[in-house]
């Protein structure tokens, strides 16, 4: 084929491209035909365009190096893994959680013991799932009644001001990478962090309020359902809200 030839059947190739995009299906041809490999565990990006989507997915492997190297608080020195995050980098909800625990700071993951069984099915009733939503913490480094000895079961605390400060940029970081559609934050320590604020859970939740220009909804952490399950249909409640605002039924 000579030089003019492949050029006509790439212009010919990119008609066809923007004709799709007329039709709003950009996501199945950038999907299908340009970069197949970029999309996950056979989740469809979700509304960002394939530039940005590279990109993100190389800024949040870079930032995740940054973590794991990380000890600019006392955590960094008993976690046995950082939990930098897991999901979609093109996420449009992102679930922000207090920290990692037992099981979190074992297998570096976030939301992985019981509190996180119950944060995926969450997820799934809100038709998502773990991969095409993204999951972090106010904290990436297990925070220890305990530090000593991170085998110990029921080891949890909730992160100190000067913790959560000093990992917080990490936090910003990813938000502004992922650039979600709408931040869930769970639990008192995230939202109170991330909304500067010393407000209850019972006075803020329900309502979306607003990080960095990005709407966040404050709902109730996962643990607190499994103490006192009367609290899931309020947190059911909010998450028909943030669907609503996506545009997805309940
Ligand atoms: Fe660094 Fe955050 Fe871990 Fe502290 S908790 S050591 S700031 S990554
Ligand atoms: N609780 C959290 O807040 N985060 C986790 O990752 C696990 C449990």
């Amino acid at each position: 084929m000579n030089q003019s030839e492949y050029l006509k059947i790439i212009k010919l190739a990119k008609t066809a491209v923007s004709e799709y995009r007329n039709w709003g299906e950009d996501e199945i041809v950038t999907e299908q035909i340009i970069q197949p490999k970029i999309v996950k565990g056979g989740q469809k990006m979700q509304s960002k365009n394939i530039e940005q989507a590279k990109n993100a997915e190389q800024q949040l492997n870079e930032l995740k190096e940054k973590i794991i190297n990380c000890s600019k608080c006392p955590l960094g020195k008993t976690r046995l893994n950082a939990v930098f995050g897991s999901g979609s980098a093109y996420a449009d909800i992102m679930f922000v959680g207090e920290g990692p625990g037992y099981q979190e700071d074992h297998e570096g993951q976030p939301f992985i013991g019981r509190a996180g069984n119950l944060l995926t099915k969450i997820i799934e009733a809100m038709h998502y799932t773990r991969d095409s939503v993204y999951i972090a913490n106010i904290v990436k480094c297990h925070p220890m009644q305990n530090p000593e000895n991170p085998e110990l079961r029921s080891n949890d605390r909730p992160p100190t001001p000067q913790e959560m400060s000093a990992c917080h940029p990490y936090l910003d970081e990813q938000i502004k990478i992922i650039n979600p559609k709408v931040i869930v934050t769970l639990g008192a320590s995230s939202t109170r962090a991330l909304l500067k604020t010393e407000e209850l859970m019972g006075k803020l939740r329900g309502n979306f309020h607003e990080y960095n220009g990005i709407k966040l909804m404050p709902t109730y952490h996962p643990a607190a359902l499994l103490r006192n399950p009367n609290l899931k249909k309020d947190v059911w409640q909010d998450m028909k809200k943030v669907m609503a605002l996506l545009g997805k039924k309940a």
